[in-house]
């Protein structure tokens, strides 16, 4: 008989059916050759710039194979904190930063360090799919404060007051949002600061889109409130690295500790080639972001006006990211079957908005960082499809 599990597996296993199955099963069909789009994964198709991987080679060929510090090269943790200032203008040095990998593992460790059992934590609803899990890593309980389509997807900051109680420990937001795309305001961010200062509350902040929002800013909390923020990042996204698995986690000194503690547990140190193709990411940034943030801007617009005039749905303009979300209620069929049906009929795969949380639970989400020709083609069968219904 199997011995029983901790607690732990309870708090990180799916409820109900798994979102990304689709998902799953347009990738084995793109690999069998089918005539599929899939649209259903945040993963730009874009190459990582070349120097990245040239780099990499390098020290690969250098035997730079070996084991390296836990939190990661000091080189690279000063070129991120430079990142970081030049971003956001919250002054920090390598002490502030730890190189994990990817924002995921960010989001993991600093739900570790700052929750327990009993206690609870709050996020936004919609929210990043591996939130719940994630977030109740550490033991807390999810506590989900509505950002609904009524208010344009923005938090309902009223509801977020009322939802403190003591035993909140934290705020987890992701700004731009996935799945909504929207870059929380200047007056947003103070409110929330003015929030967590007052109870004494961490601030998560996920911006591993940031780079994609205008100028590649967006309102950071991290300067406003250095002691209480993590602020997450990565280079999945803005340099087309996703499988590079490069993130980091920006933080007060203490936490950073911590954090190598943990990271010493669990990785003892990341590939010290897949640092230093890093770093070069790092210090290639202002370009690598200026052209992916264009790549997706124009793809977003392209997608956006083809999809004008479709029956039985609303198209949500997003503010920046990779995501678009389609509201399609007046179809009379739920989003998760929307996305069946849309798959089986036209092999177009995107994302049932369930996946988020209650106020997408009639929208589907989808990723527009994608080929144009692709993108258009989709939009067609969209449109067939939803003709049809
Ligand atoms: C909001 C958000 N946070 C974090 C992540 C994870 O990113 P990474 O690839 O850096 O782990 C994603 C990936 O889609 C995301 O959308």
């Amino acid at each position: 008989m199997t011995p029983p599990f901790s607690p732990l597996v309870s708090r990180i296993a799916h409820e109900g059916a798994d979102p990304w199955a689709l998902h799953w099963r347009s990738r084995a069909d793109v690999a069998a050759g089918k005539d599929v789009i899939p649209l259903s994964v945040g993963d730009p198709d874009l190459n990582t710039p070349q120097p990245v991987i040239d780099k990499a080679i390098e020290r690969l060929r250098a035997n730079d194979t070996h084991y390296t510090e836990s939190a990661g090269r000091d080189s690279l943790r000063a070129a991120i904190a430079a990142a970081h200032r030049e971003r956001t203008g919250q002054s920090v040095t390598h002490e502030n930063v730890i190189f994990v990998n990817g924002a995921q593992a960010g989001l993991c460790v600093a739900a570790m360090l700052i929750s327990a059992p009993g206690d609870e934590v709050i996020t936004f609803d919609p929210m990043y799919a591996t939130y719940p899990a994630t977030l109740q890593l550490g033991g807390a309980t999810l506590v989900k404060v509505p950002a609904p389509a009524s208010l344009h997807f923005h938090p309902d900051l009223d509801a977020l007051a009322r939802a403190i109680t003591p035993r909140t420990r934290a705020i987890f937001l992701a700004t731009p949002s996935n799945p909504s795309g929207v870059i929380l305001t200047n007056a947003e961010v103070e409110a929330i600061a003015v929030l967590a200062e007052r109870h004494s509350l961490w601030v998560v902040s996920d911006e591993v889109y940031a780079g994609l929002a205008p100028n590649g800013r967006v309102p950071s909390i991290g300067a406003r409130l250095p002691e209480q923020t993590l602020t997450v990042a990565s280079l999945s996204k803005t340099h087309a690295m996703t499988g590079w698995r490069c993130g980091w986690l920006v933080g007060p000194k203490a936490l950073i500790q911590h954090a190598e503690m943990v990271a010493l547990c669990m990785t003892y140190g990341l590939p010290g080639f897949i640092q230093e193709a890093a770093l070069v990411a790092v210090q290639l940034r202002v370009q690598a972001e200026a052209a992916t943030r264009a790549f997706c801007q124009a793809r977003r617009d392209t997608f956006y006006a083809a999809l004008q005039g479709v029956a039985k749905i609303k198209v949500v303009l997003p503010d920046a990211g990779m995501f678009m979300l389609l509201d399609v209620r007046a179809t009379g069929i739920s989003a998760g079957d929307f996305a069946i049906r849309l798959y089986e009929a036209e092999g177009v795969s995107v994302l049932d908005g369930a996946a988020f949380g209650e106020q997408t639970a009639h929208f589907v989400r989808v990723c527009y960082a994608t080929d144009e020709a692709q993108l258009l083609e989709a939009a067609q069968r969209i449109r067939r499809f939803c003709a049809s219904l």
